[in-house]
């Protein structure tokens, strides 16, 4: 068998001399070769939903540059697809879905059960990507936490401050809450799934988490992340989590140990010197250069990614941007992040 691979090592809790390195979006639309695959799939959703494609466009950024996992090429909105929401994409602008405004909307959406009909293509390309990637390299699945999914869900796009999604919430708790569980329930069976296909680590993406503020981080943010890790640990006690509430400022202190989760990936509003203190003290983090470093480059990318890599340099930690990369990056900048790393 060949020596367990640097990112899971990271996870279960060891110091690496250097650590491994992978990208949120790293494929993308920064790279032509993505361009060009999107271009022969259609669109974004039929890229999505094609599982040859979908797992070519996953390879790609590991063939040219190695990194030490490869993350499922899929979209979070996936599953309120899979639910039952209309959901398309406007070219510049973003995702569309259908809204959820109160119990009528609710009303329609399907159940748990019902979500592996719309979502099977995923675990197609799963087990292409089990098949095809280096045998170094970690695989990693991933789902949208449950409030960032339903702020989506109930807005039917992205928003500045997730005021729709606020709004229901103190409105109409009592069909607020019956989403999130609708959520929760769906995402464990679609990462318990994607788990069975053949990946070896989940993600959990809460990038709206920061608009969560204290009662409602605990019970919005952190208990479905709770609650999923619980479930996803039962079933496949020795797949890692990761838990990404983004801009969750004091709210990082502790994740991981009240969700159960193996790591937690810091946005870069923090200082990787306050991360190493008050958050990789408790196990293995994530992060957090910042993502504006893949257009901007020269010698401020390097002196902050080995800024980064100091800071973390005592306990385990798995080096990542900050948010995802962005499509005016530049790919020689994304190689120069990577050679300092490794260097
Ligand atoms: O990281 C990866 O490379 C894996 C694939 C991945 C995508 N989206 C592909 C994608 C992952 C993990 C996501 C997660 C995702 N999707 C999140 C959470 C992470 C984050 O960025 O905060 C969210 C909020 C979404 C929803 C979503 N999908 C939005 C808001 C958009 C439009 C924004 C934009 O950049 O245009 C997408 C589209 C999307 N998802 C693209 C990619 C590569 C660009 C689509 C294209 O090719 O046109």
């Amino acid at each position: 068998m060949a020596e367990k691979k640097k990112i899971l090592r990271a996870l279960a809790g060891e110091t690496l001399d250097t650590p491994p390195i992978w990208m949120m979006r790293q494929a993308g639309r920064y790279l032509p070769e993505y361009r060009a695959t999107r271009a022969k799939a259609g669109d974004f959703l039929s890229l999505c939903y094609n599982p040859e494609l979908a797992a070519e466009v996953t390879l790609q950024p590991i063939r040219r540059y190695g990194f030490d996992a490869a993350i499922l090429f899929a979209d979070i909105l996936l599953v309120p697809q899979a639910l039952g929401a209309d959901l398309w994409f406007v070219t510049g602008e973003g995702p569309r879905l259908s809204t959820i405004s109160g119990a009528e909307d609710f009303a329609r959406l399907k159940t748990p059960g019902d979500i592996h009909a719309t979502l099977n293509p995923i675990y197609e390309t799963v087990k292409i990507l089990a098949r095809d990637l280096p045998e170094e390299t970690t695989l990693i699945g991933f789902a949208g936490a449950p409030w960032t999914v339903a702020t989506y869900m109930i807005a039917g796009r992205g928003t500045p401050d997730q005021a729709p999604a606020h709004a229901l919430k103190d409105s109409n708790p009592e069909i607020f809450d019956a989403l999130i569980n609708r959520i929760t329930e769906a995402t464990i069976d679609y990462l318990s799934a994607q788990i069975e296909a053949g990946a070896e680590v989940v993600k959990l993406f809460d990038s709206w988490a920061g608009s969560l503020k204290d009662s409602d981080f605990l019970k919005y943010a952190l208990e479905p992340t709770r609650v999923i890790t619980e479930a996803l640990k039962a079933r496949h006690p020795h797949v890692p989590v990761i838990a990404f509430p983004r801009e969750a400022g004091d709210h990082y202190i502790g994740f991981a140990k009240a969700t159960g989760v193996d790591c937690v990936a810091l946005d870069n509003s923090v200082s990787p010197e306050w991360g190493a203190s008050n958050v990789q003290s408790d196990g293995c983090v994530q992060g957090n250069l910042a993502s504006r470093h893949m257009v901007t480059g020269g010698q401020d990318l390097i002196d902050d990614t080995l800024a980064i890599r100091e800071a973390f340099s005592k306990g385990p930690h798995i080096f990542n941007l900050g948010h995802g990369i962005t499509p005016d990056a530049d790919p020689e900048n994304v190689q120069l992040m990577i050679d300092t790393v490794r260097s």
